[in-house]
């Protein structure tokens, strides 16, 4: 063993540890650097986001995601759908969102709801404070304890006492919401737990411009974040979706909108 190979594995070792290091500490959003996401002068919806997605269709609605949750999927979602190829998001495979629960199938505490309805932000704090696995809003000692998560509106279901929670009032959830006192997990009944701060909608959009602007702006720290599957490899239903676009396949349009600005 020559001083030269040693030197080269102490070197590794380092470089690793460094890695890990900053594997634990960083998520992917912090790469957005708020930019990526909020817009101080060229915005497209509420809270200077900057990416809205005005394209992909609820499945469970038949309607345009609105709200907060057009903002996620501005990114989350194929290019085609009006996303950025990151991370898609495909709602027709994904848990409910962007709809009003029933209140047997899901005790949603208030706050995280938005206008009544489950968006994304109700089970995600996507800011780069938070701290937890995925931007969940609850610890979930990497992901091993998804359960307690899911307790948070199906408290039915889980053996919470395998969790060491009592009930479902006892589980916190982090907010980075209010800055007066701090971005941390609070409990559900903390008065100081603030998920939505309601802002004049300060934005009026004049319609659409390409979602590219976004990622111009955005790095990830040692990951590469855009994914663009083989177009040959997603379910048949979402390639129709991709072949055909729904617009251009309407015979007669009987009914217009005017002074609608916004397509
Ligand atoms: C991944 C996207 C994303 C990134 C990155 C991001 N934000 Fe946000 N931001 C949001 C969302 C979503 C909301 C609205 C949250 C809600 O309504 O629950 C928001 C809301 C806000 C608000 C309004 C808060 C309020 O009380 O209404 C401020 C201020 C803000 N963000 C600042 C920042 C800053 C500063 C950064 C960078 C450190 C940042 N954001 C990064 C998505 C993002
Ligand atoms: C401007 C683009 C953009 C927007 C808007 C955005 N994200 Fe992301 N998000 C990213 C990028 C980039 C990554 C990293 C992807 C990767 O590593 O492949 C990411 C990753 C994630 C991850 C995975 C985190 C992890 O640790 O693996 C989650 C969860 C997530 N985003 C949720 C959201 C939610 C919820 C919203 C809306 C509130 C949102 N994102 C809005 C760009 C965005
Ligand atoms: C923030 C609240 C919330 C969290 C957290 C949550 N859910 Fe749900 N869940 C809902 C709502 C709301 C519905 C839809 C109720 C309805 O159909 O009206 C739902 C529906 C469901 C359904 C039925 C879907 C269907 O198509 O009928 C399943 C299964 C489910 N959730 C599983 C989970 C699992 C597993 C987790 C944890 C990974 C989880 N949920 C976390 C609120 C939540
Ligand atoms: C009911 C709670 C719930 C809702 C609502 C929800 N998510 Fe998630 N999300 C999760 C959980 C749990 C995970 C981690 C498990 C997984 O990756 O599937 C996750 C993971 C993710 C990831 C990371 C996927 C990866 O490849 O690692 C992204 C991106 C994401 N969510 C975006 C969104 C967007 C965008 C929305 C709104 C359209 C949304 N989520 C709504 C619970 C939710």
């Amino acid at each position: 063993m020559g001083e030269g190979s040693a030197m080269r594995g102490l070197l590794i070792g380092i470089i690793l540890c460094m890695l890990a290091a900053m594997g634990f500490s960083y998520g992917p959003h912090e790469g957005l650097d708020c930019l990526g996401c909020h817009d101080p002068h060229y915005a497209k919806a509420q809270k200077l986001f900057k990416v809205n997605n005005e394209v992909y269709p609820n499945p469970r609605t038949g309607k345009t995601i609105d709200g907060v949750s057009a903002l996620c999927l501005g990114c989350h979602n194929l290019d085609k759908f009006g996303g950025a190829n990151i991370r898609p998001i495909f709602l027709h495979m994904t848990h409910p969102v962007n709809i009003e629960p029933n209140p047997k199938i899901a005790k949603v505490p208030e706050k995280l709801l938005r206008d009544g309805k489950l968006q994304c932000v109700s089970c995600h704090d996507p800011h780069p404070s938070n701290p937890f696995w995925k931007y969940l809003r609850v610890e979930t000692k990497k992901g091993s304890q998804v359960g307690k998560f899911c307790a948070v509106c199906h408290p039915a279901k889980a053996d919470l006492k395998f969790y060491g929670i009592a009930g479902q009032l006892d589980i916190k959830v982090f907010s980075s919401m209010n800055e007066a006192v701090g971005a941390k997990a609070f409990s559900l009944t903390d008065p100081q737990l603030t998920i939505e701060n309601p802002t004049p909608n300060y934005i009026k959009p004049f319609g659409s411009f390409k979602n590219d602007l976004a990622p111009a702006y955005t790095f990830v720290p040692f990951q590469a974040w855009i994914y663009s599957p083989d177009p040959e490899n997603l379910p048949p239903e979402l390639r129709k979706l991709i072949e055909k676009p729904k617009p251009k396949k309407k015979k007669k349009e009987n009914v217009k909108k005017k002074g609608n600005t916004g397509s």
